[in-house]
């Protein structure tokens, strides 16, 4: 009976304890559940709200551009946008995650031409397969652009249009690049026919209709119906970096034309199929690389082995299994990239960071001896150093580069 009474009093003091906790639980989600989300700063200033709650699968975090919020103990991370992070403009000393968003080409921000830039943070975005919110695919939304025969012309209709245009089509009108990709292009138009559109080596003018389209519609469709008639379109990066991929590639496979390809060195990874472009590094000289062209121009079998994604066949299971991961290859259910960058450095938050691998996120090659862009790499290098020193050594006073 004694027994009984005390494992009823048990029984009670832990139902009331139950009931009590969860009464302060309730009321602490009434009034304090902003206060406990994690805070996240664009450090950078950024396109976007001021300051909204963000919610990621079943995470929420607050998401500011309010720098104010650097006293607040519940800020959790910094995020930079590369393109407008300033080395001397930094939350020093470093006491909180820092994450990078640097989508664009290393050439663009000259200290982001230095793994060393990359080491100062704890999670990075690039076009590097190996940083922490890979970006390769950026400008290929899914695999079904591929095998669209939405552009596509017949061959036997792009081979009758080669009575009126050049087999091969260049459209660029950055010229002055590190990689000197005009100097090569220039050597190849001596040995096959190029039609060349853009301000580099110009020799024909745009159609009308095709010259108005801005040059960041990057996926307009009069140019790709434009592009789509040309049976080989050159598609050279401006840099040369493992996994830096643009619509350069992708355009010409998008619409049918053959990619005649120079950029990334590992690009064989991401190809539809294996014969899928003609790699330019793969020939000694241009002469070489435009004899190649010739050949195909002229073998109708041979030119057709190239565009098998056309019909549907893509042998490339790790292009395949990064694309069915989300839109642009990315790994998360928001609609664009920045706002799954955001999630992503949300959800890392919540889980723990785990600091990156040692995997370089960055591999350009320089540019020749003498080219214009020396001093660019030159003053990165500086930028980079006097980063990695005030982070390391906690110093807010900057060198000047
Ligand atoms: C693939 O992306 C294209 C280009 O934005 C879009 O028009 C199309 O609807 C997408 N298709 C699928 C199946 O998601
Ligand atoms: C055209 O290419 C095919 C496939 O490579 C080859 O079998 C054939 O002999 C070529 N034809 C000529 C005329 O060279
Ligand atoms: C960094 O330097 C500042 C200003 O000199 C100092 O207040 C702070 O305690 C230092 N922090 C660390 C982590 O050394």
């Amino acid at each position: 009976m004694l027994g009984y009474v005390y494992k009823f009093k048990i029984k009670n003091v832990f139902l009331l304890v139950l009931v009590v906790s969860g009464a302060l639980y309730f009321v602490q989600f009434l009034f304090l559940s902003e206060v406990r989300h994690p805070v996240i700063v664009w450090w950078t200033p950024f396109m976007g709200d001021h300051e909204r709650m963000i919610t990621c699968s079943k995470y929420t975090c607050l998401l500011s551009k309010d720098r104010t919020h650097v006293n607040n103990k519940n800020l959790q991370a910094f995020l930079f946008y590369g393109s407008l992070f300033k080395y001397e403009d930094t939350p020093i000393p470093k006491s909180r995650i820092w994450a990078v968003f640097h989508e664009e080409s290393p050439r663009n921000v000259a200290l982001f031409l230095y793994q060393r830039t990359y080491d100062v943070f704890d999670i990075t975005a690039t076009f590097s397969r190996y940083s922490d919110f890979p970006l390769t695919l950026q400008y290929l939304e899914n695999l079904t652009m591929i095998t669209d025969n939405r552009y596509l012309v017949s061959l036997y209709e792009k081979n009758r249009l080669l009575d009126s245009i050049a087999p091969v089509l260049y459209v660029q009108s950055d010229c002055d690049t590190p990689v000197e990709r005009d100097a090569y292009i220039a050597e190849l138009m001596k040995h096959i026919q190029v039609d060349s559109f853009g301000a580099c080596l110009n020799n024909k003018h745009f159609p009308k209709g095709i010259a108005d389209v801005n040059s960041m519609d990057l996926y307009n469709d009069k140019l790709l119906h434009f592009i789509a008639k040309y049976k080989f379109v050159l598609a050279f990066e401006n840099a040369i970096c493992d996994d830096y991929i643009t619509e350069k590639l992708w355009r010409p496979l998008v619409v049918g034309s053959v990619p005649v390809y120079l950029g990334s060195p590992s690009v064989e990874d991401w190809l539809p199929n294996p014969s899928s472009a003609i790699l330019a590094k793969n020939f000694a000289t241009p002469e070489e690389l435009a004899n190649y062209i010739h050949k195909i121009n002229a073998n109708d079998t041979l030119y057709e082995t190239f565009l098998e994604h056309k019909s549907g066949k893509v042998e490339n299971n790790f292009l395949k299994s990064t694309l069915r991961k989300g839109r642009f290859g990315v790994d998360s259910d928001q609609d664009d990239l920045i706002p799954a960058f955001e999630c992503f450095v949300c959800q890392q938050i919540h889980e723990g960071v785990t600091k990156r691998g040692s995997k370089s996120v960055y591999d350009c090659i320089e540019p020749k001896e003498g080219n214009s862009w020396e001093y660019f790499w030159q003053s990165g290098d500086c930028q980079s150093r006097a980063l990695v020193d005030s982070v390391v050594n906690n110093k807010s006073e900057r060198v000047s580069c």
